[in-house]
């Protein structure tokens, strides 16, 4: 049985997690990502579009959950790109492989990660997507620097992650890690940010490249 953390939010409520990081109720955690509702504030269109995706390039979405994004970025690159799906947890990867086979999307690879590295090839990514999930890292710019490796030259990382205030989405604020925190990281990882978003209500979303070319 899964092991049970509890942590107690600014709600003064206890919010129970396994040992993923993710609330015990799994399938509603999932069904909570992919509601229909998420498109109000998460604009996954304009995500996508601003992050000026070509056919056949290569994105790994990490923290890939049940594929919000990785789904509609497969689109994007087309047949010749690939997404490299990654997640911790292997009941969100079951539900990934549920909706690829509903999608009829076929250029999605799940990986099955450790909770400290990606497991990404070298030097194969176009971009590096993380939506609402760099909290659960257990060393930030450990894994940044991981995952800068895993970069092609010119490659980018995207971060997308709820500001560090009560909001009426997302997890409470004490867990979420602040724009201003998590810029620390990227420079102490060797990475710039090289543009910023602000048309998203509850998130940040920069996106980063090396300081020195891989
Ligand atoms: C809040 S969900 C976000 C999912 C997706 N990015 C989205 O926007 O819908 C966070 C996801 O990160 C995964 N996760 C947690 N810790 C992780 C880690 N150390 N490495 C990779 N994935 C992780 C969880 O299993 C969960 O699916």
């Amino acid at each position: 049985m899964a092991a049970l953390l509890m942590a107690a939010s600014s709600h003064g409520e206890q919010h129970h997690k396994d040992e993923h990081g993710n609330p015990p109720d799994v399938q509603e955690y999932i069904a909570r990502m992919v509601e229909e509702s998420r498109a109000d504030w998460q604009k996954p269109d304009e995500v996508i579009r601003a992050l000026d995706l070509r056919a056949g390039q290569v994105v790994c979405d990490v923290g890939a959950g049940p594929g919000y994004f990785s789904i509609p970025v497969a689109r994007a690159v087309g047949e010749s790109g690939r997404v490299y799906a990654v997640d911790v947890d292997p009941r969100i990867l079951a539900a990934l492989r549920d909706r690829l086979r509903q999608s009829g999307v076929h250029n999605v690879t799940p990986v099955l990660s450790l909770a400290d590295d990606a497991l990404l090839p070298a030097g194969r990514c176009d971009l590096i997507l993380i939506v609402d999930t760099y909290h659960h890292f257990p060393d930030g710019p450990a894994y940044l620097r991981k995952l800068t490796r895993a970069l092609r030259p010119g490659g980018r990382i995207a971060n997308v992650d709820f500001h560090k205030r009560e909001l009426p989405v997302g997890p409470p604020p004490d867990h979420k890690i602040a724009r201003e925190a998590f810029l620390a990281d990227a420079n102490a990882a060797g990475l710039k940010v090289v543009q910023e978003h602000t048309f998203l209500p509850y998130q940040y979303f920069v996106v980063l490249a090396p300081l020195i070319a891989p």
